[in-house]
């Protein structure tokens, strides 16, 4: 193929590697998908017909959405007050909503370090759209490699980046707390050095996974002016197919955001969505128990296979390698014979990513891996 002339696009962006989701085909129904650390469960019908009935009877098509957002930064403050039993703690000023937490990645590098005002760094392996976001933005992206026993960030390299007189300067640390894909929670030393960053130093602490890991630094808010923390409803709140993500952090970090978003951001039906799952938490939430009770049941019969290195989990997927070479191609070959069986992984981070599934997928799965781990 010709290579395509077009000298209006930035040169940088011809380099630049996609995030590439996994095509949803007209069989995608029959696929096991436990390659995007979504819930395994659908919303109740009960709540589906309920939406759709918001849809006939609420929704009026040809009218912009709320771009306020303010109903639900009241009932997403309200869930956040009550997870850590501080009633006052936040309120609708503390929090942006986004499409996506993606969206609000994208609107913190902008806020922070667009026209080469700062740089990122961030601990390898973790999630990619912070680099891949950066590089679109024509931001650079330092990159440290974590402990390869625990992943644990290596604080004195992370001390040595930020100390270096980079131009320009680190600006924002992404931490994932539990990461992903290790699915590793920050430790006692890693938050420890997160309080005594300097505060010119944005620190965003990823929460995607919270409700699994049911550890959260939001108490600490208060006491740190340069921490943000991002949330999705993306995973347990089964809500990946509306894409709503949110950002908690002192008022004045907020209102920058909101300057930055788009000011229709959310649709319409996606909001009502959020309101209704979070005034239905009682009846959505409680899978979540049942997620990490199989999370438990995949790690034990995954460990006992010599032929995989398998770290705990505190997050609804598994992170392991291959303990002989493991190698990306021997990675790939496994992801694809697992695929040859209609069941879908993530090979990221130089290992192999596991979503838990439904009881059915997770023993499905368990079933094949003993089928190609035999062969091997
Ligand atoms: C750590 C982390 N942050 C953010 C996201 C993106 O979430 P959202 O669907 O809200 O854009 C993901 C998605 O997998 C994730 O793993």
């Amino acid at each position: 193929m010709t290579k395509l002339k077009l000298p209006f696009i930035r040169e940088d962006l011809l380099n630049l590697s996609a995030y590439i989701p996994t095509p949803i085909s007209e069989n995608y129904q029959q696929l096991t998908r436990l390659d995007a650390n979504e819930s395994p469960y659908n919303l109740p019908l009960e709540l589906k017909i309920k939406l759709a009935s918001f849809y006939e009877e609420k929704i009026e098509t040809n009218r912009y959405p709320d771009g306020s957002h303010l109903k639900l930064k009241n009932l997403i403050a309200n869930y956040v007050n009550e997870t850590v039993n501080l009633p006052q703690l936040i309120d609708n000023h503390n929090i942006s909503m986004g499409n996506g937490s993606d969206e609000l990645i994208r609107s913190i590098l902008i806020a922070t370090c667009l026209n080469n005002k700062g740089s990122v760094l961030v601990a390898n392996p973790t999630f990619s759209m912070y680099g891949i976001l950066a590089q679109s933005l024509g931001i650079i992206t330092h990159t440290i490699a974590r402990n390869d026993i625990d992943f644990s960030w290596n604080l004195d390299l992370a001390n040595e980046v930020i100390n270096n007189q980079n131009n320009p300067p680190v600006k924002v640390i992404f931490m994932v707390h539990p990461n992903s894909p290790t699915a590793n929670v920050l430790n006692a030393d890693e938050i420890k050095w997160l309080k005594n960053l300097p505060s010119d130093i944005l620190v965003v602490i990823d929460e995607a996974y919270y409700e699994f890991s049911q550890q959260t630094l939001v108490s600490e808010l208060p006491n740190h002016f340069n921490w943000l923390i991002l949330r999705t409803f993306s995973k347990a709140f089964r809500l990946a197919a509306h894409r709503v993500g949110y950002a908690i952090a002192s008022s004045d970090i907020i209102k920058i955001l909101e300057k930055i978003r788009l000011p229709y951001n959310l649709p319409t039906f996606s909001q009502l969505a959020t309101e209704l799952v979070l005034e239905n938490r009682d009846i959505i939430l409680p899978s979540v128990k049942e997620v990490m009770k199989e999370k438990e049941r995949v790690y034990q019969a995954l460990i006992k296979n010599p032929l995989f290195k398998v770290w705990k989990s505190d997050a609804n997927f598994i992170y392991l390698r291959l303990t002989n070479n493991p190698t990306s191609e021997n990675h790939n070959y496994f992801m694809e014979q697992l695929k040859d069986n209609n069941i879908i992984i993530r090979h990221t981070g130089n290992g192999l990513r596991i979503s838990i599934g439904t009881v059915a997928e997770n023993d499905y799965l368990l079933s094949k891996i003993t089928k190609i781990t035999d062969k091997i």
